[in-house]
């Protein structure tokens, strides 16, 4: 019979799941929660994890014009400084002044009357709010000890640019990337893990010899990044590049690309791809007075690179493969997450028919095991419905039932998540048979 599938899942459904299954749990539930941070359950971790390779794999590993790098969280105040940070990281913020919430000024139709409590006249006028973190260093708390706690991990990048040029031997075209927390003092976090306090970037910051291949290397990187969302499975329908207009991009900005998904609640941004020109080499250089040019040995000469940029959130792509990949179907009715096999959290599942059988138990565990070094796995036993009803809730691509039959002839059934599809095949052939479907093993 044919499946129907049904409309998308609503973020209603889709944190529920989250919850239900331990992909993401509020941050210090048990205390009524802090707003704007996320914890992962184990699910989510190895689904995060799998994103942060699947990034590092294409954009640092396959290269070898890009390098690995990893910068300190709270750096020297005045980098924020340089960067325009302290002065320009804004959001307007509006407070109502009978029910005291507060609201970013971008986010309200009318300033008539508060959207909250309704009361007319009571909201302030649009204040600047910095969206800085701040924490103190050493036992005084002043402005001399105040630290920032980063807002993007790319300044660790500028101001490291000649340390790194210079040890690992790159001259332009080289990158530099890194992963890592950045912090953000959200004035309305939300939409789940979509607008969080602390959260994860994947930044890769590529350094251009000013000798007109810039724009080039630009288009090459937003096509790379579009490949990339492409190769993991993410809806092309629901994906879009758009470029900015010169209006629309910092002055300094010589193009801009935001890639855009649509949630269930509209578009939102993932990442951002931009062409910084020398902006931020020539901050750093202003500001601390220190050379971050590269000299050419050819050439004898020092130049400033030119920045392309690639930006891009890992929660919010850790949130885009799950609402991605839910999908719920009719006959039969199930929830079922299509994640890419390199995704995926769990990659097999191996079960044992009967959970009172020792022997099948036993030896559903033996191969269980034996596939764990290469294989996401998981061992499971008891009613099988329910095993493959947990299995594609979390969007396991195969399933592997030990059973009666095995104990006789050697064969295990093996059920594909998407088609249902079941065969029966030798155990020893297991390996194989994963191995052809799930693609290199790169992140055991
Ligand atoms: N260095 C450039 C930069 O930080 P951005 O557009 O401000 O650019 C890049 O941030 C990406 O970081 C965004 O596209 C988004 O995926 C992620 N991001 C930014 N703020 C976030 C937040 N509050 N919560 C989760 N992710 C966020």
């Amino acid at each position: 019979m044919a499946r129907v599938h049904e409309q998308r899942g609503t973020m209603e459904e889709i944190t529920a799941l989250a919850k239900r299954r331990g992909f993401m749990f509020p941050s210090s539930e048990i205390y009524g929660g802090i707003a704007g941070f996320f914890d992962y359950g184990p699910l989510g971790a190895l689904l995060k994890r799998n994103v942060k390779e699947a990034w590092w794999r294409e954009n640092v590993t396959k290269r070898d014009d890009v390098v690995a790098f990893d910068a300190s969280i709270i750096m020297h105040p005045e980098i924020w400084q340089a960067s325009g940070h302290i002065d320009q990281f804004h959001d307007k913020l509006i407070d109502c002044r009978t029910c005291k919430h507060r609201f970013r000024a971008d986010q309200l139709s009318s300033l008539e009357k508060c959207p909250d409590c309704g009361t007319k006249g009571s909201l302030t006028e649009p204040r600047n709010f910095n969206l800085m973190l701040q924490t103190f260093l050493g036992p005084m708390q002043d402005s001399a000890s105040t630290a920032y706690l980063r807002p993007e991990t790319a300044q660790g990048i500028f101001v490291n640019f000649k340390n790194v040029y210079q040890t690992a031997r790159k001259r332009p075209p080289f990158g530099i990337a890194q992963i890592g927390k950045a912090f953000r003092n959200e004035i309305t976090p939300g939409n789940f893990t979509y607008r969080m306090r602390e959260f994860e970037q994947a930044e890769m910051e590529y350094f251009v010899p000013d000798d007109g291949s810039d724009m080039a290397i630009y288009a090459q990187w937003v096509a790379a990044r579009k490949k990339w969302y492409a190769d993991y499975g993410v809806k092309s329908e629901r994906l879009r590049f758009y470029e900015l207009s010169a209006d629309e991009r910092p002055h300094y900005a010589r193009a801009g690309t935001d890639v855009e998904y649509e949630f269930p609640w509209g578009w939102g941004e993932l990442e951002s791809i931009a062409h910084r020109g020398t902006y931020d080499l020539d901050a750093h250089m202003k500001r601390s007075g220190k050379d971050l040019r590269y000299f050419d040995e050819a050439t004898k000469s020092h130049y400033t690179p030119l920045l392309i940029e690639s930006s891009a959130g890992i929660d919010r792509t850790t949130l885009v493969m799950l609402v991605d990949a839910y999908d719920t179907e009719r006959s039969p009715d199930r929830v079922v997450l299509r994640f890419h096999p390199q995704i995926a959290p769990v990659q097999a599942a191996v079960f044992s028919l009967a959970r009172n059988k020792p022997d099948l138990v036993e030896r559903s565990r033996s191969i269980e095991q034996g596939l764990r070094t290469t294989v996401r796995t998981q061992y499971d036993d008891g009613n099988i419905g329910q095993l493959y009803r947990r299995q594609d809730e979390i969007g396991t691509p195969f399933c592997i039932t030990v059973d009666y039959e095995t104990m006789q002839d050697g064969t295990v059934t093996v059920r594909e998540r998407d088609s249902m599809r079941q065969e029966r095949l030798s155990a020893d052939r297991i390996p194989q048979y994963l191995n052809e479907r799930l693609g290199p093993q790169t992140n055991q």
